[in-house]
């Protein structure tokens, strides 16, 4: 029902069914806001420098930041100000899109999976599958106007940036520059787009919790005043502060399952606070359904046996969607 996003009311207070256990909650006063991940700067000549601080960034984080990534930096910023339009929208308008069933390949919807929650999240979410193109442009929102045009156009950007980083990254693992593309095939390309409203209560819930993605390569366009990302690394949340004209990539499972686990798909979850709404852009890239994943052949070795066994996306993905958002790594049942 339209009526259970968020944007649509004005809160006061927290709604019960937003507080988390007391054990759950996101202790915002621990969150290490200095320390922030690794940027790379994609315009560096010197291909081996640039390589090896990919390969870095993909050990140490799983997440880095991007500049000079060549998606134009005016395309985003009408990106993010299209996207905080949609949300603007009349209730009614907004209603024709809502769903909360996760299968459609358009919807509008809140949390995460209001279908299986006992506790919701405070994020509204525009879900929409982007390639090819053509096959869902006709059935994306109509309004604002210029939606489609800005974000189909942003999309064929956004894909072209994520194939030039499996570049980097089949490179930054000894492996064929081409080494990802291929073995991955003609991909899906998915995009949520993440509306996260001023929240009255933000120590008593999550925009998202803790999670990591299931797909190969997340390229996430951020609110560029306001912060909320936040990664783990050694146990510690750190929180990832916009960088202006920058782009977020982190790693998904299906790099952590191909690189046999010298890359990870490392937890992450967005908060949110009680001054301002925020928003971000994440775009996806998928393999197919029917294709077959597993470390390669090349990272297999005496010393490094395989870690995870060989499956289909297919059968990931229906795994991921039948599990709660924050339980165990997904990967830990593909061992
Ligand atoms: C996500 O993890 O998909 C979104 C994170 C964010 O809103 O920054
Ligand atoms: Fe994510």
């Amino acid at each position: 029902m339209a009526d259970q996003l968020i944007s649509t009311a004005d809160h006061d207070t927290l709604p019960g069914n937003y507080v988390r256990p007391e054990a759950q909650r996101p202790r915002l006063a621990d969150v290490l806001s200095d320390a922030s991940i690794p940027v790379v700067d994609l315009a560096n000549p010197d291909r081996a420098k640039l390589v090896s601080q990919v390969g870095a960034a993909c050990r140490s984080h799983g997440f880095f930041q991007v500049l000079n990534h060549g998606v134009p930096v005016e395309l985003t910023l009408s990106v993010l100000a299209v996207a905080h339009d949609f949300f603007r929208l009349p209730v009614e308008e907004k209603a024709k899109l809502y769903s909360d069933d996760p299968a459609k390949k358009i919807r509008l919807s809140t949390s995460f999976n209001v279908r299986k929650e006992t506790v919701h999240n405070w994020r509204d979410y525009l879900r929409l599958h982007c390639y090819p193109l053509h096959r869902y442009l006709p059935d994306w929102p109509s309004n604002p106007p210029s939606f489609r045009e800005i974000i189909s156009t942003y999309c064929k950007e956004v894909r072209e940036l994520g194939f030039r980083l499996y570049g980097a990254i089949s490179e930054s693992l000894g492996l064929e520059q081409d080494y990802i593309k291929k073995v991955l095939g003609e991909q899906e390309q998915h995009m949520a787009v993440n509306f996260y409203p001023k929240c009255p209560e933000p120590e008593l819930t999550f925009g998202l919790p803790a999670h990591t993605d299931p797909n190969a390569l997340t390229i996430l366009l951020m609110d560029q005043q306001v912060a909320g990302l936040q990664v783990l690394k050694e146990g510690r949340w750190i929180a990832v502060n916009p960088q202006p004209n920058a782009l977020v990539i982190n790693i998904g499972d299906q790099l952590q399952a191909l690189s046999n686990g010298r890359y990870k798909s490392v937890w992450h979850r967005a908060v949110v606070n009680s001054d301002k709404a925020r928003m971000s852009v994440a775009s996806f890239l998928c393999p197919c359904n029917d294709v077959l994943i597993g470390p390669a052949q090349k990272l297999i070795t005496d010393g490094s046996p395989a870690v995870y066994r060989n499956y289909t996306y297919d059968e990931y993905y229906k795994k991921f969607w039948s599990r709660n958002l924050d339980q165990e790594h997904c990967l830990e049942l593909f061992r």
